[in-house]
């Protein structure tokens, strides 16, 4: 084993290992996974780093120690984010910029928040290297006690536990937001797509995406006819009431503002705005529904 090798090896371990003691009951955690309520005060950050510091794998973070993703499955987070130029891309817990600075050389204006104040450094400086630092910014933060919500695309490598709580507060974000995150999961908040970076990638090397979907539950006007919209996260169930007839929906998902389901053999596909929604069944027709009174 070379000691490349050893090193990837050990930075793994290292991060599983911290991984498993935040699934420990609360007053078993380290000070580090305490939920921010019960942190105590947060410690003043360390000035920053001379231009020769350079990041160590597995360094402490404060919630979750440093571990860069590998460049190739950067590119393809952006990629399953479908990141463009009108995007604007936060991640949280930046590292060494790479995710925000390789955004921003795709004309992509992003933001990175990071709690080391060295790294936050290291991220300025290869920003400028890059020539992208117009577009590539950095805030020295604590990602728990920062606000995103402007965010088109938020990219994470934390861990699943963190994801979980930030889950909340993702879900709040405009229906439409892509949220790309390396291995970790949002318990079970299913993924609308990953990813397995196969090759020179030999770990950490799973990417997901989810779509905050907009809220589609409740009870809709079809005309005469009526829909009942049961929503766990983006997945749809429920009825169609259609010509007096109660058929239930299949193959119901929302993406973003889009919905679409099966409904008695007719693909009904529409966008949701404004308490409206408005499609076109596959066979052309088109069909509208308001949110039912009450
Ligand atoms: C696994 S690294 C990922 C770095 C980068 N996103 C990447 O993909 O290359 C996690 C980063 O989160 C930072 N971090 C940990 N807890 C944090 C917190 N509460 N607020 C801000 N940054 C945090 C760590 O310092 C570390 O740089």
């Amino acid at each position: 084993m070379n000691r490349m090798t050893l090193l990837a090896s050990a930075c793994l371990v290292f991060l599983w290992g911290w991984q498993s003691t935040q699934a420990q009951p609360a007053q078993a955690q380290p000070a580090q996974a305490q939920p921010a309520q019960a942190q105590p005060a947060p410690v003043a950050p360390t000035p920053a780093a001379p231009d020769t510091y350079k990041p160590t794998v597995g360094q402490m973070g404060k919630d979750v120690v440093w571990v860069p993703t590998h460049q190739a499955l950067v590119d393809r987070m952006l990629d399953m984010a479908k990141v463009t130029p009108q995007d604007y891309l936060v991640d949280l817990g930046s590292g060494d910029g790479r995710t925000v600075i390789t955004a921003a050389k795709r004309g992509v204006r992003a933001h990175g928040i990071e709690y080391n104040p060295d790294l936050v450094a290291v991220s300025r400086r290869a920003a400028q290297a890059e020539g992208v630092a117009e577009r590539a910014t950095f805030a020295q933060a604590d990602i728990f006690q920062s606000d995103f919500s402007d965010a088109t695309v938020v990219t994470l490598f934390l861990l699943h536990t963190l994801n979980e709580r930030l889950r909340p507060t993702l879900l709040a974000m405009r229906p439409g937001t892509r949220v790309v995150s390396n291995t970790f999961t949002m318990g079970d908040w299913e993924a609308d797509q990953q990813y397995e970076h196969k090759g020179e990638c030999s770990s950490f090397c799973r990417a997901y995406l989810w779509i905050i979907p907009a809220d589609a539950a409740g009870e809709w006007r079809l005309g005469e006819d009526r829909l009942v919209l049961r929503q766990t996260y983006q997945m749809l169930s429920g009825t169609l009431t259609r010509d007096g007839q109660e058929l239930p929906i299949t193959e119901a998902k929302m993406d973003g503002n889009r919905i679409a389901f099966t409904a008695g053999n007719r693909r009904y596909t529409g966008e949701l705005a404004e308490g409206r929604i408005t499609g076109r069944t596959e066979d052309g027709a088109e069909w509208s529904a308001t949110r039912a009174p009450g």
